[in-house]
């Protein structure tokens, strides 16, 4: 992080992720091929992303990040960004889609989970550029994460999910590995599923 501090990689004032670095986290890149024969590769964020991080965000229309906060966000200034990267990748994840534009790339879509402290369940929030919705990145970015969050020993996902919500409602659905349970509570399903017992067991061999 020095480094890069020194090559203005990051900011001064840049936020240090605990685990940033691990070798495992080379382990969780992948990559996808949209039906456009596009390739998007994924990996974990990095804290050198901030400035595609911005550019993602502003690129969402009112409904997705409606859909994404649950409030109205006008802004998205350093602080807040910095917030919005800031992972413990010793025990939670984000993973970014990454795709090539012109000569560089820029972040389409973002996929994280964070393990509440209270029930030790991976609750698990998606965003994507608008125009890269329904292409099957939310499919491949919650599997990628349900593999690294069972291969850590977690057993449950949960997810916030405003009622309209229609896509994240079928993605969740889609890609659960038991039964989703609903509760529907001030417009929004709180969703749950269990990894089936043969799953959990089979890991933890
Ligand atoms: C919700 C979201 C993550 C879904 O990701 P995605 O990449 O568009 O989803 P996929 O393309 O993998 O589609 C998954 C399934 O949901 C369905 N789906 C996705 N968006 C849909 C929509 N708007 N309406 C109906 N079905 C939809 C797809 O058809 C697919 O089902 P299928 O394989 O049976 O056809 C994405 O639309 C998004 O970022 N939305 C804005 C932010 C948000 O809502 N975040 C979730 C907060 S928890």
């Amino acid at each position: 992080m020095e480094q890069a501090r020194a090559r203005n990689f990051v900011y001064k004032d840049q936020i240090v992720s605990v685990g940033f670095g691990a070798p495992e986290l080379e382990e969780m890149e992948s990559t996808l091929t949209l039906a456009d024969d596009t390739v998007l590769h994924f990996r974990p964020i990095s804290p050198a992303d901030e400035d595609m991080i911005r550019d993602l965000f502003y690129s969402y229309s009112e409904e997705t990040v409606l859909h994404r906060f649950f409030r109205h966000v006008p802004a998205m200034p350093h602080e807040d960004l910095q917030k919005l990267i800031e992972v413990d990748y010793s025990k939670d994840m984000i993973l970014v889609a990454i795709a090539p534009q012109g000569a560089g790339e820029m972040i389409v879509a973002v996929g994280r989970y964070h393990i509440q402290p209270a029930t030790g369940a991976a609750e698990v929030a998606f965003s994507m550029r608008d125009d890269w919705q329904r292409k099957g990145i939310g499919t491949h970015l919650f599997r990628q994460l349900i593999e690294i969050a069972r291969n850590r020993g977690v057993t449950t996902f949960v997810a916030e999910v405003m009622v309209d919500n229609v896509g994240m409602i079928n993605l969740f659905h889609k890609c659960a590995l038991g039964p989703v349970q609903s509760i529907l509570q001030d417009g929004a399903y709180h969703f749950s599923f269990d990894l089936p017992p043969s799953v959990v067991a089979r890991e933890s061999r």
